[in-house]
């Protein structure tokens, strides 16, 4: 038989368990809330500079506009290379990269400035003067002086920079794709 004071003993070490297994789920749901702001925190944080970094490279890159120098000096009807440096924005880094542009001066007395990488796999062409044709080596697409395609295997008219002019000088910006002739 339980005497009264193992009874009352008993009744002491059960009521202290309990007390214990509240404070554990206390501290176990503090645990979770902590942890649970601490992700949304942090992933408010990443958005958000994502966000701006992205954003703040489109808008650059966007923006972009490179002097290509002065082109008075240009024929009607004959194409001329042109080498200029383009500012490149990666990231945080942003530098200078050398890059070309065909420029030709049209009948109407209008300029047009091509990207120099063939619409069929990117390789460079050159201007054969004979034929009036810009002409790709790597699989032999020809274009004429305003950019159609003359012959494949490529499809689409050449790539045309957005351009705008300053007095003489030519300005260019992002390339814009064309569609299929
Ligand atoms: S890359 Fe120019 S024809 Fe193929």
């Amino acid at each position: 038989m339980i005497q009264p004071d193992q009874l009352m003993q008993q009744n002491q070490v059960e009521v202290m368990t309990e007390d214990a297994d509240r404070t554990e789920t206390r501290r176990g749901f503090a645990q979770a809330v902590v942890s649970t702001l601490v992700t949304l925190i942090g992933g408010a944080i990443a958005a958000s500079s994502g966000t701006y970094l992205l954003g703040r490279t489109k808008e650059l890159n966007r923006n972009s506009w490179a002097d290509a120098g002065e082109v008075s000096g240009l024929r009607q009807g004959v194409p001329q290379e042109i080498v200029f440096d383009k500012v490149l924005v990666d990231g945080w880094e942003t530098k200078s990269e050398k890059t070309s542009a065909w420029v030709i001066l049209g009948a109407d007395g209008r300029v047009a400035a091509f990207s120099p990488q063939c619409t069929h796999l990117g390789c460079p062409y050159h201007w054969e003067a004979e034929r009036k044709q810009f002409v790709c080596p790597c699989h032999g697409s020809c274009f004429d002086a305003k950019g159609s395609v003359i012959a494949g295997p490529a499809l689409r008219p050449l790539d045309r920079y957005e351009m705008k002019m300053e007095g003489s000088r030519l300005w260019l910006g992002p390339v814009q794709v064309q569609r299929k002739s």
